[in-house]
């Protein structure tokens, strides 16, 4: 796992991957945690933080970003994301300098409500001037093992398009 200190005044390009969790009942946590595992086999350091403890600001201090995040009731986002998902809106910051790819978790049962938190907080990326590296990775009524499986193969391809990015910019 990767870390960093307030002290240490990384640049963004040299900071971890920052992963967001946004879960209600643990499964989107689960799946965040074999994505590290799976980026540290490969050599990608990454920090994993719960979106109750993120503010809209840490996403100026990093280059790469995956959320993984679940939708809650009626397209709703958990409730450990709802304030770190208001702020975000009300801060508004710059984010140009952020490539990210986003896991959802969700299930049709909920339709049309089938990983709306994801897609919104897409569109809010987006919006905010950060580069979508990959599409995002749909989980549908799991994680079953294929889902994990899928999730850590798409977080490593997540990586070296982050690696792209960083080059060709
Ligand atoms: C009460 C309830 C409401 C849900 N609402 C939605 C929804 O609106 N859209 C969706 O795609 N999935 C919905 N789901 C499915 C969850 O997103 C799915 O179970 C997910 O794996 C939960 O992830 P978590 O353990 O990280 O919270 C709902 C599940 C429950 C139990």
């Amino acid at each position: 796992m990767g870390h960093t200190s307030p002290g240490l005044n990384l640049s963004p390009v040299d900071a971890p991957i920052l992963i967001l969790i946004g879960t209600q009942t643990g499964n989107s946590e689960a799946v965040a945690e074999d994505v590290a595992e799976a980026l540290a086999d490969a050599g990608h350091t990454s920090r994993l933080v719960d979106m109750a403890d993120a503010l809209p600001e840490m996403l100026e201090d990093y280059a790469r970003l995956i959320a993984v995040l679940c939708t809650w009731s009626d397209g709703t986002f958990p409730d450990n994301a709802v304030e770190f998902y208001e702020s975000l809106v009300a801060v508004a910051p710059d984010l140009s300098g952020l490539a990210y790819g986003i896991i959802g978790l969700g299930d049709h049962l909920y339709d049309p409500y089938f990983l709306t938190a994801a897609y919104r907080l897409a569109d809010t990326l987006d919006e905010f001037g950060a580069r979508r590296a990959l599409p995002t990775f749909e989980i549908d009524k799991g994680p079953s093992p294929q889902d994990l499986d899928g999730a850590q193969a798409w977080a490593l391809r997540c990586a070296e398009a982050f690696e792209v990015r960083a080059e060709s910019s």
